[in-house]
């Protein structure tokens, strides 16, 4: 699937973030023993992922744990380095030439899973909030503090909130401190990896709806992580599911739910607590076993040891993403008979 022409989406011309063949290969430690020898071994957590993020939408890059999101995120915001590959944002090559972090993080910021690890216990709301606008933006054009103050009231908590410490805010109210140091020196894209995972049910609807509104407030655009496809049907237009460090399903949002091609995708769906109308014949066995290992992935197709589908030419050749409907890509094989 390694092509250099490996189709993108979506086909538009208003693209803030692209990635080009984008890779993450870990090396795996080897052991203490002098005497071992063999080529140095990889994790392939992103492998060859080539996509379009279109300026004031929302991606949403789904898949089961260990299939490499994280790893996605992180190399897109540069908090880990890519293997090879491109990610172009907002017109500016971040894998060519040095990259101006102060200028790439005023315009693009990252909202992690869990407030608890990515607030200081010791740092009061106020402080949270001012710390990446002190760093982002120069003093003398920016009033902090009424900054501070809107971001709070954007995320629906006011100025009595800004003296507290993390520990004084409940989960919901954290995660809100954490989006509104997010969204506080005005980005233009912000990634989120499973922002509600750690949430009860009920809050999780509330941050969701906070994040459209912002969306429309201040024109953002979202990537989204998440291994919850309502999480990703509530929020997303376009749809890209991972499996094994790869692309096996991509394509506005809607098509892939309404109607996935790609046996896992629907698998994912059929698995899913969510009402699916317009398929209800979609593959009902289960999907049994885990995540392959990316060190030594399965020949051919990385999903075929899971696959009901599978046939001898998938564990032998590796399927090209390839259109099946307008703007989706699937990469299997027998895509057609999924149909
Ligand atoms: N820093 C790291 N060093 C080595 N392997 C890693 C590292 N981070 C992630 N991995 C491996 O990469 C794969 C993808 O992980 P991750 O991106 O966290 O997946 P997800 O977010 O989809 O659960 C997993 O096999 C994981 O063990
Ligand atoms: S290529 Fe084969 S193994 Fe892979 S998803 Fe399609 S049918 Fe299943
Ligand atoms: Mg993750």
């Amino acid at each position: 699937m390694a092509s250099e022409d490996q189709p993108t989406i979506p086909r538009d011309n208003n693209i803030i973030l692209e990635t080009r063949n984008l890779k993450k290969y870990y090396p795996v430690r080897r052991g203490f023993n002098p005497f071992q020898r063999g080529a140095h071994k990889y994790v392939r957590a992103v492998d060859d992922v080539s996509i379009k993020v279109p300026k004031g939408k929302t991606v949403a890059i789904l898949g089961e744990s260990g299939c490499g999101k994280t790893t996605l995120a992180r190399v897109i915001t540069l908090l880990s380095s890519p293997t090879s590959g491109e990610i172009i944002f907002n017109n500016r090559n971040l894998t060519k030439g040095k990259v101006d972090y102060k200028e790439l993080y005023r315009e693009m910021q990252m909202v992690f899973q869990d407030p608890d690890s990515s607030l200081d216990p010791r740092l009061k709301v106020k402080a949270s909030i001012a710390e990446p606008c002190k760093r982002l933006l120069p003093d003398r054009d920016h009033d902090i503090d009424s900054i501070v103050l809107q971001s709070l009231k954007a995320v629906g908590l006011s100025a009595a909130h800004a003296d507290r410490l993390p520990a004084h805010l409940s989960g919901g109210q954290k995660q809100r401190v954490a989006i509104a140091r997010a969204i506080a020196p005005q980005p233009k894209m912000v990634v989120l990896d499973e922002p509600t995972s750690a949430l009860d049910a009920s809050v999780q609807a509330q941050i969701l709806n906070l994040l459209l509104e912002l969306q429309k407030s201040f024109n953002l655009t979202y990537v989204i992580i998440t291994h919850n496809i309502s999480v990703a049907e509530y929020l997303s237009d376009f749809l890209v599911v991972m499996y094994a460090g790869n692309i096996v399903e991509y394509g506005p949002s809607s098509s892939v739910i309404e109607n996935p091609r790609h046996p896992y995708t629907m698998a994912l769906i059929s698995a899913a607590p969510i009402p699916n109308p317009w398929k209800r014949n979609l593959l009902k066995t289960e999907i049994r076993g885990q995540v392959p290992s990316t060190i030594n992935p399965p020949s051919g197709c990385k999903f075929h040891p899971r696959c009901p589908y599978a046939e001898k030419i998938c564990s032998e050749q590796s399927p090209e993403l390839r259109e099946i409907a307008p703007d989706q890509f699937v990469s299997c094989h027998f895509a057609e008979k999924t149909a």
